[in-house]
């Protein structure tokens, strides 16, 4: 979709659909003051009559609107005057492009962003236009052999600002926007992907894709053979009841000073997680197709970092592997020694994703990373604890910890901090080995980051537990692509460009 910011007034601006937004209690925003004047008070006598009610996210289209010089006009409610928020605010906006995609219009002008909304300058408010208008228009149909409704002619969004100023602020909002919204769509398109299709050497493909299609984006794949030099038996212990191969991939982007130590992100890619011999139930179970998120999102948010030109170092670790139940699976019991060199005891094979993000999160060290951050929907315990709005954050750093909130925040992509600590990590007890993968029910998604943290105690690290995230479940079930507007976010700020 192309993005633009222009100013000019509702009543007389010539577009295929204007778009302006009403309150609650009926209160009219200025755009649609305006164009209330100009038609003989259509709006005001749409919401006398109680047809629209400016309830947060609701729509009106008014088809040929006389006295405009639009062709049509959209009503979009923004909730309660006066407590317009960035959420609230790219709630009403998604819900103005979704209507917009199902008409015959090709572009429309959006007067949303003359409203003040709290903490937002126009800069933000293009940013996150584009990323909702982005995510709006996602569409996932390359596994159908008929698409049901035809690709929409809706590609122009024009944006009103106030001036000059404004507009320059708003360009580098949409670009950043759309760079972060095609890291994320990438994501969602990985996610969705079914677990025949997504395989480990799947993801390594994609990923030597990007990487031919963006200069400087390097990558590398570590095969089977390379994984049992480096000792790496705990990642090998998940992909050995499986006929995919396990790859860990690296890639490598250098936009930033040379010596200057890297990010590391390493991503969760369970292809599909059965659950291994500790099988899972049946029900739900193919949406075990999306413990590769966090694999995803790695590869996404390194796609933004690549378009956007980010002058930052970053390297992004995805260990993908399926974890399958045949003879030669792990069992209940099995000891391994990691490539840290501590021993674990695999008391639960579904505990999985702890076992290959150990090894990739010492196989990191060869980058002397300032900063590890991993991503992983590691624990239905998450789930229960944070349920499906907030992604997980678990640190050995309370600055970084901080810092990862905040990008949440700013990019509408939150996490909420939980703790680790001895008390935690001693459930992680072993009679025979170092410690056991499993730690019993109780703080499940805590428990799973002390285990990762075993691997990490010298490096500045966090953890970002996805499982509630990653994805929705019922109706709308497919890949969120998030936590990638958090990761790129953090990545922006670090560079120093938002
Ligand atoms: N991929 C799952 C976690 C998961 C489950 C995410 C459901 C989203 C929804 C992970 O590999 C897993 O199975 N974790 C176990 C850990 C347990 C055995 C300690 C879990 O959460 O039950
Ligand atoms: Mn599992
Ligand atoms: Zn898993």
């Amino acid at each position: 979709m192309d993005f633009t910011a222009k100013t000019g007034s509702a009543a007389t601006v010539r577009t295929d659909c204007a778009v302006v937004g009403i309150y609650k209690d009926g209160r009219l925003s200025e755009a649609a003051r305006e164009i209330d004047v100009v038609t003989d008070k259509l709006v005001s006598g749409l919401v006398k009559s109680g047809d629209f009610r400016g309830q947060p996210g609701s729509t009106l289209l008014v088809p040929k609107p006389a006295g405009l010089g639009a062709r049509r006009l959209l009503l979009v409610g923004l909730g309660e005057a006066g407590k317009l928020d960035l959420k609230a605010w790219r709630k009403a906006h998604g819900a103005a492009v979704k209507v917009l995609l199902g008409t015959g219009a090709r572009e429309a002008f959006s007067f949303l962003s003359s409203e003040t909304v709290a903490d937002a300058d126009p800069y933000t408010l293009a940013r996150h236009a584009a990323e909702a208008a982005e995510e709006t228009a996602y569409r996932f149909d390359e596994m159908k052999s008929v698409v049901e409704t035809p690709p929409s002619k809706f590609n122009r969004l024009t944006m009103w600002v106030a001036d000059r100023k404004a507009q320059s602020a708003a360009s580098l909002g949409f670009k950043h926007g759309q760079g972060v919204a095609e890291g994320q769509s990438l994501a969602r398109r990985l996610g969705n992907l079914p677990g025949n299709v997504c395989t480990p050497a799947f993801l390594a493909a994609e990923a030597k894709k990007l990487a031919s299609a963006h200069q400087g984006l390097k990558v590398s794949v570590l095969e089977q053979a390379q994984m049992k030099k480096l000792g790496m038996n705990a990642l090998l212990s998940v992909s050995q009841g499986s006929r995919q191969p396990p790859k860990l991939i690296v890639l490598e982007w250098r936009g930033g000073p040379k010596q200057k130590a890297p990010v590391a992100m390493v991503g969760k890619a369970i292809t599909f997680d059965t659950g291994g011999i500790c099988i899972k139930p049946a029900p739900a179970m193919d949406e075990m197709k999306f413990d590769m998120c966090g694999g995803a999102s790695v590869i996404g948010t390194m796609a933004t970092v690549a378009r956007l030109n980010l002058p930052i170092n970053v390297i992004g670790l995805v260990p993908a592997a399926e974890n399958m139940p045949d003879g030669l699976a792990s069992r209940p019991g099995d000891i391994v020694t990691t490539m840290s060199g501590q021993t674990v005891e695999i008391l639960n094979t579904d505990a999985e994703g702890r076992l290959i993000l150990c090894d990739a999160l010492t196989y990191a060290r060869r980058y002397k990373p300032a900063t590890v951050v991993d991503i992983a929907t590691l624990t239905g315990a998450c789930v229960i604890a944070l349920g499906h709005h907030l992604s997980g954050l678990m640190s050995n750093d309370d600055s970084l910890a901080d810092e990862l909130l905040r990008a949440g925040v700013e990019a509408e992509d939150r996490a909420w901090h939980l703790p680790i600590g001895a008390d935690y990590d001693e459930q992680l007890k072993s009679n025979f080995a170092d410690f056991a993968n499993v730690a019993g029910r109780d703080a499940g998604a805590i428990t799973a980051a002390c285990f990762l943290n075993r691997f990490t105690r010298d490096l500045s690290w966090a953890h970002l537990d996805i499982a509630g995230t990653a994805w929705k479940s019922g109706q709308a079930k497919g890949g969120t692509g998030r936590p990638v507007p958090l990761l790129a976010q953090f990545l922006m700020s670090r560079a120093g460009v938002a």
